[in-house]
C-alpha cells in the first residue's frame, strides 16, 4: 500500500472544508479504502464535526510536530500511534488551539516547511488515503500541509469573493510546487454550498470553467446547500448517518469513486 495524501484547501474560511474532509473520507471508508483524515487546523472543527471534544483530547497534531520539532522525529512514530483515534471507520488524528502554538515555534525551525511531511510519510503504508483539512490561511501550517501531500482538492463556494481568493490559493500552490514539492497536482475544484435554482451562482460556475477549466478538474458534482449538512456537523455525524438519502451525500459519494478512480 501506497496511499495518496490529499488536502482539502482553501484559504478563504467558511468554504466546506471540513465539511468535505468528513463527507469525502467517510464516502471512501464507506468504499472499503483504509482513510485516516488528520486535522491540520488549530480551530479543530474536523474533530469536533464528528463528535469528538477537541479541548479534552491530551495527544493531537500538535504533539506530533513539536517532537519532530524538538527531537527531529525519533519516537514519533510511536507518538502516532497513541494520536490516532478509530471512530465509526476513519481514523483520524485530532487537532485543537495548541497547535497555534506549534505554527510560530515552526518560524525558528530547521526546514519547517516539512515538518508534517516527517509524520505523514510513514503512514502511507497504512492506508490508501489521507486527508488533510486545512485552516483558512496561507501560514505555515498550510504550508506544511501542501508539501506533505500529492494533491489539493479546493472546495469553493460560488460567491464573487471566492472567485478571486481562488487566484490566491492556487498561486500557493504553484509556489510550494515549484520550490519544495515538485510531484504536487491539483486533484480538482468542488463546488459547495451551491444553490442551482440561482443564476448567480450558475453565472459563477461559469465564470471558473471559462477561466480554469481547461488547466484544472473541476468535479462534476456539486454540493448543494443543505440545512440537513449543517444539522450533520452540528449534532457530530457525516450526513450519511445524520440523512443518507440526501443529495449532498450522493455527490459526496460521487467524488470519492471519481478520487478513488484517478488511483486506477
Ligand atoms: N453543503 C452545505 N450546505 C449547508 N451548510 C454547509 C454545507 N457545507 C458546509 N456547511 C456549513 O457551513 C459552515 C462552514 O463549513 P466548514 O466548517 O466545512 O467550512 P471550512 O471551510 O472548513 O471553514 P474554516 O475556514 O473555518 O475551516 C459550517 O457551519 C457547515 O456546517
Ligand atoms: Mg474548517
Amino acid at each position: 500500500m501506497n496511499g495518496k495524501i490529499i488536502s482539502i484547501a482553501n484559504s478563504k474560511g467558511g468554504v466546506g472544508k471540513t465539511t468535505t474532509t468528513v463527507n469525502l473520507g467517510t464516502a471512501l471508508a464507506r468504499q472499503g479504502y483504509k482513510v485516516l483524515c488528520c486535522d491540520c487546523d488549530p480551530q479543530g472543527n474536523f474533530s469536533a464535526a464528528l463528535g469528538l471534544k477537541p479541548d479534552t483530547i491530551t495527544t493531537t497534531i500538535a504533539n506530533l510536530m513539536m517532537s519532530v520539532i524538538e527531537d527531529n522525529g525519533s519516537g514519533t512514530e510511536s507518538l502516532t500511534n497513541c494520536c490516532i483515534i478509530h471512530h465509526n471507520g476513519l481514523d483520524i488524528i485530532p487537532s485543537n488551539l495548541k497547535l497555534s502554538a506549534v505554527e510560530i515555534s515552526l518560524i525558528s525551525t530547521m526546514s519547517r516547511e516539512t515538518v508534517l511531511k516527517k509524520i505523514l510519510t510513514p503512514l502511507r503504508l497504512r492506508y490508501d488515503f489521507i486527508l488533510l483539512d486545512c485552516l483558512p490561511s496561507l501560514g505555515m501550517l498550510t504550508i506544511n500541509a501542501l508539501a506533505a501531500c500529492d494533491s489539493v482538492i479546493i472546495p469553493l463556494e460560488a460567491h464573487y469573493l471566492s472567485y478571486e481568493g481562488l487566484e490566491l490559493i492556487l498561486r500557493t500552490i504553484s509556489q510550494v510546487k515549484r520550490n519544495i514539492n515538485n510531484a504536487l497536482t491539483v486533484e480538482g475544484i468542488i463546488f459547495t454550498k451551491y444553490q442551482s435554482h440561482t443564476n448567480f451562482c450558475r453565472s459563477i460556475r461559469e465564470l471558473v470553467e471559462r477561466e480554469y477549466g481547461e488547466s484544472i478538474h473541476i468535479f462534476k458534482d456539486m454540493i448543494g446547500h443543505s440545512i440537513r449538512v449543517a444539522e450533520a456537523s452540528a449534532v457530530g455525524v457525516s450526513i450519511f448517518d445524520h440523512d443518507p438519502q440526501n443529495s449532498v451525500a450522493e455527490a459526496y459519494q460521487n467524488i470519492a469513486l471519481e478520487v478513488a478512480g484517478h488511483e486506477k
